[in-house]
Formats: structure tokens, C-alpha cells, sequence
């Protein structure tokens, strides 16, 4: 039983109309391979649909001038081809030596009256073709100079928190916002793959090439994935091959203990090398492009090679080694910390944990092992300092990982467009102006990038339909880091919104609507939410709502230490953790100094009064409360903004009225906020707001 019906998916970024200019043109198709059949596929769709025609040359038969009126069965406008099909159109004769666009890559050029996509590869002429969509009409409309297009990361993967059972706690997808999953329906595989493939494809279309079938917090009946029950992950790697992508599979440490009967998982021992040599061919033996393993180890309860007084790097590998014949790669999370602190012990500091375990093991991990690095050192907070482990570890392969699930960012009941936090950090350079950014350093690295996928069997795939362009957005960010955020949201919207975004006032209207509420959402749901980067007064356990004090007197190493004179978490080597000894400079003092620590990390970095003049001239606790006002002002207008919206012109009623159900609760939610935060900080600090707006 599936819950879903494949007819009232929504299309998200990849409606019929995206393949309009395509599929109302004469194309030609060159080349042979699994992923051509994909492009012919989608062609074929389209001029079906949109009375274009198309054919595909078949291998040896090169050799003609393609260029337009001179194939014998009439003029091309557009081409796709492999370099390897023989003699290409005259607009990409010039574009490249063969080889040079790589194994994803692909050239665009439109000279008369002829558009040309070339690739090496199979895999570019799907990224091209999409391209070309995503382009639509103006793909056709003026000579085009050879653009050559290229993946930035070659590992742009998305994990999936996807229990096989659903979990009596986390449910069928841990910090899932979105439905159960696409994959499994509480213990079963599903039986309509459908979704799959159609989920493949919108990857495909947004850059996306690997994905992590199941949680990184690996269950009993998870862990069988690995040998038993790896018919489902050879299902959904079938269903996903077609489009490029290659899966990984999230394992438990102590697998060599549960499945295999040893007594031990040490990763020196002779056995338990074994063991996972044998279990990884078996995989491969199935799964010949299969991608590795994902482990999280030695965090919040889940085995890892401290139980044997071994390093994590001695525990990557192990793993790595049993993949390194296969071509495998081992993703080795650095999350990893002491969940069951004591909140009397000051001296421990969660942020440092991630370096402190594992800037020491520079250099002694495989070739083909990865370290999987949270961009901020705590965990995925609305605000955090780029981690210090980036910086940190030159001699090793480094992932950096996004969480596009929502987990504490409104969870896809408020709109929270992550597009402009995640080029932030992506372009953030630890050693100061001159330096490399973090994605230089990550694609340098051979590392790359990795999201938490937010998608489930909703029928907007994404719970809330706005948060369809986080994931998009991670995608193309990934694919190239230096897109404007912004225009990659604009991309999103185009594609979406296809019949009517850029046609007539309609389409004007919705477009700027669109903008006006999610271009700036992600900085809204900061102001009304924990101040100035210290992070966390969720509710405990869900992450959702305030509530200052929840985390304040736990295990979990997140407080913010308010008190009647002052806020924040004094990590300086003066007086506090030494965090800021973590960073090389400038930041290690532009973090230790008061005075020069940027606005919105004030309070991560530093203890300071309620009266502590900011930056901005603002004292701190003015701050609060003008933010949170301001906050959950911003938030009621974007309602507003949508109620302006006419349903089921220019938006359907359904995705209307979902859109409108959220916003109702993200307004209620961000007063929510407002009141609470405003609260307890007038009541610990007796400043009254300047404005004497109303506090309780
Ligand atoms: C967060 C999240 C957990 C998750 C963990 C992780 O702590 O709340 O549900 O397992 O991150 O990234 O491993």
C-alpha cells in the first residue's frame, strides 16, 4: 500500500511546461549510454507533448555535418551530443577539446540558429539537457558564445534520515517535516517506485548525483540494509541510476557485532577486517557503482572505535579499506561530542569537541575516506560561526554538510529560505581576504558538499511547497557555490511557477511576492528567535518553539548562561573556553575581541551586560526586543503578502491554502517567540524596552 498517488505529486521545479521549448523544436540526439536513454526519454516526452520532433543518431553513424538543413530529414534547432559520437554540430565544433568537460560537465553554444550541448560524458548531456530547460525560451534567442559548464564538487549528495521502521521516537524520517519517507513504509519497502524515480529526476535537474538511502543513526533493523535486506538498497539504486545518481548506505560501527556474530568491531582486528572486506564485495557484487558508507560514530549513542581505545581515524579506515578495491568511499562524520555533559562542569565546551577530536588526526585518514563536517561547530543553528575544523585539517578530505530539513529553521512550517545562510558559509574564508573560501577548500579537499534532505511522501515533496527551493537551492549551490542565492531562488521560481512567472502582471505579481517573503526569511526567523548567534531556547527534543531555559540545566552542552546582568558563552582564550583558539587569524582575535566579534556572534563568542553596546550602536537588550518585534512584524506581512495572492489563478488552491495553513502558524509561532524571549529578558534584566512596547 502506498500512501501516496503518483497523479497528485506536485511536479516542483520540473512541470511539463519546463520542457515546453524543448519539446516544441526539431532535435537531434548523439550518443549511447544508460544516461542518453534518460535524455532520449525526456525528449521524446516532450515533443510528444509539445509537437516538436526529434531523432537519435544512431552510434556509427557520424560523420555528416550536423549543422541545420543538412542531416536529409530536415534542419535541427537543437543538438545534444557526446563528443565521442562523431562529427558534431558547427556551434560546438569550437567548443572544447574532447576530455576536457569532465565526467559531468557539458558546453553550450547557439550559433545559426542551432543550439548545441556537447559532453564527454553521458552525465553531462542529462545536466545539459536540463540546462537547457532550465533556460527554456532563451535558449533559442540569440547566439550564444561557448559556455562551458562544470560541476564545482564532484560529490554533491544528500542524506536521508529515512528509518526502515518507523522509529517510536524519531518516527519513519528523524527530523522529518515532509510525511514517511519515499523509500519505506513502517518496515517495508514500498511497492510503487514511482516517487523514487520521480525524485531522481528533480535531483538530477538541480545537480544533485548521490544520496544516502537511510539515517545516520542506524537501527537494528536499519543495520540489515548492509547484507539481509540490501535488496532495498538495490531497488532504490535502480531506480535512481537512470539519473546519475549513486547511492550510499549509512552503517552501524558495531555491524561486524550484530550481523556478523563477532565479539568485537575493534577496526584492528584481523576478523572484523574481514568481515567488512567480505560484507562491502558482497555489496558491490550487487551494486557495481555503489557509492560507500556513511558513518556517525561515537555520537549521541551510536559505536565507534573509542570502545576499543582506537581513533576514528583508525575507525574511517577500516571502512575505507574494504572500499578502496570497489572504488568506494567512506563519509566519517566529525559529529561528535559528549551528549551526557554535566552543565556544572564549565570547563567543557561542545563547540571544541569536533576539532579537538580530529584536528590532531590530520593526515592519517585513507585517500578514500572523507570527513563530514557540519558547517557550524554545535549543530545546524539558524546562526553559528563557520566550524574551525574546516580550516583545520589540510591533509584531509573534507565534506561540509547543510541540513536542508528544517530541523531548527521553522521545520517547514515557517518559510525559511536557507539559499543565503549556506552562501555565506560557502564563501566564508578562514584565513581573511586572501584566503580560500570554505567550498574552495571543500572542493580542493576532493571532499564536497552533503545536506540533510528535507523531502518525504507529502504531496509537495517538502511539507511546506516553499521550502521545494531549499533543496533546490542546496543542489545548485553545490554543483556551483558561487551562484547569488537569490538568483538561484529566482531560477526556482520560473521553473515552478512556469505557465504564468513570467507572463503578464500575473506572473510579475507572484514573482515578487515570492521574493518579498522568502529573499529575506532566513534573517526574519533569526531576528525573532535565540539572539545574536547563541543558538538553541527550542523546545527540548522536537527543536521547535521557545523555550529559553529547556536546554539550559541538560547533558546536551547548549546554554546560553543568561543571568540578571548579562547573556552569552564567554569562549575566549582570555577568560573562557578557548574556542577562538581554534580559528587561525584574523579570526581567532577578531572572535576573542568584544569589540571586533561580528554583531550576530556576539553572544556565542562572548558573556556580556544587557547595557553592552553593539556594533550597530544598539545595546544588547534593546536589540532583543527591537528584533523580536520586528521579527514577528515581518512574519505577519509575509501572510499578508500571500493573501494578496489570487488562489488558483496564478498558484493551485491546494498549494495556496497549504501556503496560507503555514503562515498562519508561522505567525503565531514567531508571536510566540517575540513574547517569550521579550519576556524572560526584560524579567532577568529589568531594562525596560526604550519604546515601552508591551512585554508580559
Ligand atoms: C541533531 C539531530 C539528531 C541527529 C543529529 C546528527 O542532533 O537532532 O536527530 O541525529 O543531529 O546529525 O547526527
Amino acid at each position: 500500500m502506498t500512501r501516496f498517488d503518483p497523479v497528485e505529486v506536485h511536479a516542483a521545479w520540473l512541470p511539463a511546461e519546463a520542457f515546453r521549448a524543448i519539446g516544441s523544436r526539431r532535435v537531434l540526439l548523439c550518443g549511447e549510454g544508460q544516461l542518453v536513454e534518460t535524455v532520449a526519454h525526456e525528449i521524446e516526452q516532450a515533443c510528444a507533448r509539445y509537437g516538436g520532433s526529434w531523432r537519435q543518431r544512431e552510434p556509427g553513424e557520424g560523420g555528416t555535418d550536423l549543422g541545420p538543413g543538412s542531416d536529409g530529414d530536415g534542419s535541427y534547432e537543437l543538438i545534444l551530443g557526446l563528443t565521442s559520437a562523431g562529427s558534431l554540430p558547427s556551434a560546438a565544433d569550437a567548443v572544447v577539446e574532447r576530455g576536457a568537460l569532465g565526467e559531468e560537465g557539458f558546453a553550450l553554444a547557439r550559433r545559426d540558429g542551432l543550439t548545441a550541448v556537447v559532453a564527454d560524458e553521458p552525465a553531462g548531456l542529462l545536466y545539459g539537457l536540463f540546462h537547457v530547460a532550465r533556460l527554456g525560451e532563451a535558449a533559442f534567442a540569440h547566439s550564444r558564445p561557448v559556455e562551458l559548464h562544470r560541476p564545482a564538487a564532484r560529490l554533491r549528495m544528500l542524506d536521508h534520515w529515512d528509518n526502515v521502521d518507523a522509529h517510536p521516537v524519531m518516527g519513519q524520517v528523524e527530523r522529518g517535516y515532509s510525511g514517511g519517507s519515499i523509500f519505506w513504509d513502517d518496515g517495508v519497502l514500498r511497492a510503487d517506485f514511482g516517487r523514487v524515480r520521480a525524485y531522481g529526476r528533480l535531483l538530477a535537474a538541480c545537480g544533485i548525483n548521490r544520496v544516502t538511502v537511510n539515517n545516520v543513526n542506524v537501527h537494528s533493523t536499519e543495520a540489515h540494509l548492509l547484507t539481509d535486506r540490501l535488496g532495498d538498497v538495490i531497488a532504490i539504486a535502480d531506480a535512481l541510476r537512470p539519473y546519475g545518481i549513486r547511492v550510499h548506505l549509512s552503517v552501524n560501527f558495531a555491524s561486524p557485532i550484530a550481523l556478523g556474530d563477532l565479539p568485537t568491531a575493534d577496526p584492528l582486528d584481523p576478523q572484523v577486517r574481514s568481515w567488512w572486506a567480505e560484507t562491502t564485495r558482497q555489496v558491490y557484487e550487487s551494486i557495481p557503482d555503489f557509492g560507500g558508507y556513511v558513518v556517525k560514530a561515537d555520537s549521541e549513542g551510536q559505536p565507534g572505535p573509542f570502545a576499543y581505545g582506537r581513533t576514528h581515524a583508525e575507525g574511517a579506515n577500516l571502512l575505507a579499506d574494504a572500499l578502496a578495491p570497489f572504488g568506494g568511499i567512506v563519509h566519517w562524520r566529525a559529529f561528535v561530542y559528549n551528549h551526557r555533559q554535566d552543565w556544572r562542569d564549565r570547563s567543557t565546551d561542545r563547540a571544541r569537541a569536533a576539532y579537538d577530536h580530529f584536528a590532531p588526526l590530520d593526515g592519517q585518514f585513507r585517500t578514500n575516506a572523507i570527513l563530514q563536517v557540519k558547517y557550524g561547530p554545535i549543530d545546524f543553528q539558524t546562526r553559528e560561526p563557520v566550524s574551525p575544523v574546516i580550516a583545520a585539517m589540510p591533509s584531509t578530505r573534507l565534506a561540509v554538510e547543510f541540513q536542508v530539513t528544517q530541523e531548527y529553521t521553522g521545520q517547514q512550517r515557517h518559510v525559511c529560505y536557507l539559499g543565503p545562510l549556506w552562501s555565506e558559509v560557502l564563501g566564508f574564508r578562514p584565513w581573511g581576504a586572501e584566503g580560500s573560501t570554505v567550498a574552495q577548500i571543500a572542493v580542493a579537499s576532493g571532499g564536497g558538499l552533503v545536506a540533510v534532505s528535507n523531502v518525504g511522501d507529502d504531496p509537495f515533496w517538502t511539507g511546506h511547497p516553499l521550502a521545494q527551493a531549499n533543496l533546490y537551492a542546496f543542489g545548485r549551490l553545490a554543483w556551483d557555490p558561487q551562484l547569488d542565492p537569490i538568483a538561484v531562488l529566482d531560477e526556482w521560481i520560473d521553473l515552478t511557477f512556469q505557465p504564468f512567472a513570467g507572463e503578464g502582471t500575473g506572473g510579475a505579481k507572484l514573482r515578487g511576492t515570492l521574493h518579498a517573503m522568502m529573499d529575506e526569511s532566513w534573517r526574519v526567523y533569526e531576528q525573532y528567535t535565540a539572539p545574536l548567534g547563541v543558538g538553541f531556547m527550542v523546545r527540548p527534543g522536537q527543536h521547535y518553539g521557545p523555550d529559553v531555559d529547556g536546554y539550559e540545566y541538560t547533558p546536551w552542552g547548549t546554554y546560553h548562561f543568561a543571568d540578571r546582568d548579562g547573556v552569552g558563552v564567554d569562549r575566549t582564550r582570555a577568560s573562557g573556553t578557548g574556542f577562538t583558539g581554534q580559528y587561525p587569524q584574523p579570526w581567532s582575535d577578531v572572535y576573542e575581541s568584544v569589540e571586533q566579534c561580528p554583531d550576530e556572534l556576539l553572544l556565542f563568542f562572548h558573556h556580556v551586560a544587557y547595557n553592552h553596546v553593539l556594533r550597530s550602536g544598539s545595546t544588547v537588550i534593546q536589540h532583543i526586543y527591537d528584533t523580536h518585534f520586528a521579527g514577528a512584524q515581518r512574519a505577519a506581512e509575509m501572510r499578508q503578502a500571500w493573501e494578496e495572492i489570487e488562489p488558483g489563478g496564478l498558484v493551485t488552491p491546494a498549494l495556496y491554502a497549504r501556503v496560507r495553513d503555514r503562515l498562519e502558524e508561522q505567525v503565531r509561532s514567531a508571536q510566540e517567540w517575540r513574547d517569550q524571549i521579550n519576556a524572560y529578558f526584560l524579567r532577568k534584566s529589568g531594562i525596560g524596552d526604550a519604546h515601552q512596547r508591551r512585554i508580559y
